[in-house]
């Protein structure tokens, strides 16, 4: 690994946050509960497919959200705002909760076909929670400390391509 990577990866780093420590739910445009939709029934695939090539896992498109709520609580003001959007063809914009820097290679679909690694693994208990913030550490000790604990490689090349 040669030092012009280093410096690439440091100046890319500057002024990064410290994914480390738990940080505050972000507003969301919608008061969106985790826990309520997990009582229905729902299950995380059904609202976050994760499609080929596998890295990202995505946000529910309002189609699925509409499916239930033509009917349900169609009344309320955030629903009615749902609808609109929905009418609108527009997504919704949620705000982010967990995020690592782009230049980190980081696949989902690799994780979640790895024995015993759950969403909750990285997420926390997701479907007990009304509202969502990052609880888990996803620094890079982090994910270092998991790959030292179950064999995976910690080559500074597996996560950060060479440039
Ligand atoms: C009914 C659809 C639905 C289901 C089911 C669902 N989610 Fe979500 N999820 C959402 C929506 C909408 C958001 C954005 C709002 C928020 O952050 O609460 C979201 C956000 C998230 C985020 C944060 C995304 C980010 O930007 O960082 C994670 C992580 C997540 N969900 C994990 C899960 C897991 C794990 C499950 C299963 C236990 C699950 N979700 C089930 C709809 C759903
Ligand atoms: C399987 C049916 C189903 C789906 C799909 C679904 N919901 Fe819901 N949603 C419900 C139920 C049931 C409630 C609780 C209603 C109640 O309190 O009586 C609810 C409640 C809500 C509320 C609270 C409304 C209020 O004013 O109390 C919001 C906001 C909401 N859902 C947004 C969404 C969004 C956004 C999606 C898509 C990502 C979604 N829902 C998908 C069934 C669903
Ligand atoms: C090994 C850790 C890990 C596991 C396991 C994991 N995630 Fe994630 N998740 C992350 C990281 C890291 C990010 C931020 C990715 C980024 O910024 O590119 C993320 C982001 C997300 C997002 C925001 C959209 C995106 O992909 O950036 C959603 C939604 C999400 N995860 C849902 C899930 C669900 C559902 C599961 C289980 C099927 C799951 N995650 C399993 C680490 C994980
Ligand atoms: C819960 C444990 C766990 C956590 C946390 C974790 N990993 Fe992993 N990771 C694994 C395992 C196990 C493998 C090996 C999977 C395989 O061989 O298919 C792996 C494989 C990988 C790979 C190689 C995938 C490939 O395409 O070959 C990358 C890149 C990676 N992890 C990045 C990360 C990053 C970045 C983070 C932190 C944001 C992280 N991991 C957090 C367990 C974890
Ligand atoms: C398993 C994945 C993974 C491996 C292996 C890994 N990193 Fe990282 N690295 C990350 C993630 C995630 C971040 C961004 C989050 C953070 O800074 O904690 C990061 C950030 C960085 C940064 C910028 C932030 C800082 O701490 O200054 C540098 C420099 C860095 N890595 C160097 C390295 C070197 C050198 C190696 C090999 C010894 C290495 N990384 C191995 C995941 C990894």
């Amino acid at each position: 690994m040669g030092w012009l990577f280093l410096l690439a990866l440091a100046a890319s780093a500057a002024g990064l946050p410290d994914l480390s420590t738990p940080r505050a739910a972000p507003e969301q445009p919608l008061p969106f509960s985790h826990k309520q939709h997990s009582e229905v029934g729902l299950k995380c695939a059904q609202c976050h497919p994760i499609p080929e090539p596998g890295d990202f896992a995505t946000l529910p498109k309002t189609e699925i959200c509409m499916a239930c709520h033509k009917a349900v609580k169609k009344d309320s003001p955030h629903i009615l705002k749902l609808a609109a959007w929905h009418e609108q063809g527009e997504r919704i914009r949620w705000a982010p909760v967990y995020r690592i820097p782009d230049w980190v290679s980081f696949s989902h679909q690799r994780h979640t076909a790895v024995k015993d690694v759950t969403c909750g693994s990285c997420h926390g208990p997701v479907a007990t929670r009304d509202v969502l913030q990052r609880e888990k550490n996803l620094s890079m000790a982090a994910c270092m400390s998991c790959h030292r604990a179950t064999g995976a490689s910690n080559d500074c090349v597996l996560c950060h391509d060479q440039r």
